[in-house]
C-alpha cells in the first residue's frame, strides 16, 4: 500500500491504495468518485478522462502516485467550481449538453464534457476542426457527435454574447 495525498476538485484527499493503482481506480474505488467511467481501461475510449492541471488525461493510464501535487478535476467538481465563480446551476458545458440533447446512454459524457471544458478554457471560440481534435480521444457510440459539437458552439456563442445557431432538436430555454 502507498499513502497518497491528492488534490481533487479543490480538496486535499489523503488515502492509501496499492502502489500500482491508477488514478481512475483510486477515484472510483477508494474515494467514491464514480463520475469518471471505467470503459476500456486501456486508453481507447476516453470515458475516464479527468483534468490534470487543466489538461485532459485518461485516468486509467495515469498512476495515482504520479498525480500527487497536481490539480485534479473530475466531473463532480465542475458545477461547484462554476458556482464558486459566481455562476448558477451546473457548468455551462453541462447545461448545453443537456439542452442540445448531446447524450443518450450518458456513459461517455463525463469525459466528453471535461475535454470540452478544457477546449473552451484554452480556445473560447473553437471551430469544428478544433472540436474534433479536442474530442478525438473521447468515443461516443450513441450520439453521432453533431449535438456534441452544437453544445460546444452554444457555450462559445453565449460566452461571446450572441445567440447560438438554431437547431431542430435543441430544447428552448425554460421549455421541456
Ligand atoms: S477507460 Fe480509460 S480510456 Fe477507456
Ligand atoms: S451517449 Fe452513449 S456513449 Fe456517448
Amino acid at each position: 500500500m502507498r499513502v497518497l495525498s491528492l488534490r481533487i476538485n479543490g480538496d486535499l484527499h489523503r488515502t492509501a491504495a496499492p502502489a500500482h493503482w491508477t488514478l481512475l481506480e483510486v477515484l472510483r474505488y477508494q474515494l467514491g468518485l464514480t463520475g469518471s467511467k471505467q470503459g476500456c481501461d486501456k486508453g481507447d475510449c476516453g470515458a475516464c478522462t479527468v483534468l490534470l492541471d487543466g489538461e485532459p488525461v485518461m485516468s486509467c493510464l495515469q498512476l495515482a502516485a504520479t498525480c500527487e501535487g497536481r490539480e485534479i478535476t473530475t466531473i463532480e467538481g465542475l458545477a461547484p467550481a462554476h458556482r464558486a465563480r459566481g455562476g448558477e446551476g451546473a457548468d455551462p458545458v453541462q447545461e448545453a449538453f443537456d439542452s442540445c440533447g448531446a447524450l443518450q446512454c450518458g456513459f461517455c459524457q463525463p469525459g466528453m464534457i471535461l475535454s470540452a471544458r478544457a477546449l473552451l478554457d484554452r480556445t473560447p471560440f473553437p471551430d469544428r476542426r478544433e472540436m474534433q481534435d479536442a474530442l478525438a480521444g473521447n468515443l461516443c457510440r450513441c450520439t453521432g457527435y453533431t449535438q456534441i459539437y452544437q453544445a460546444i458552439e452554444k457555450v462559445a456563442c453565449e460566452g461571446a454574447g450572441f445567440a447560438p445557431p438554431k437547431t431542430s432538436w435543441a430544447r428552448e430555454e425554460g421549455g421541456d
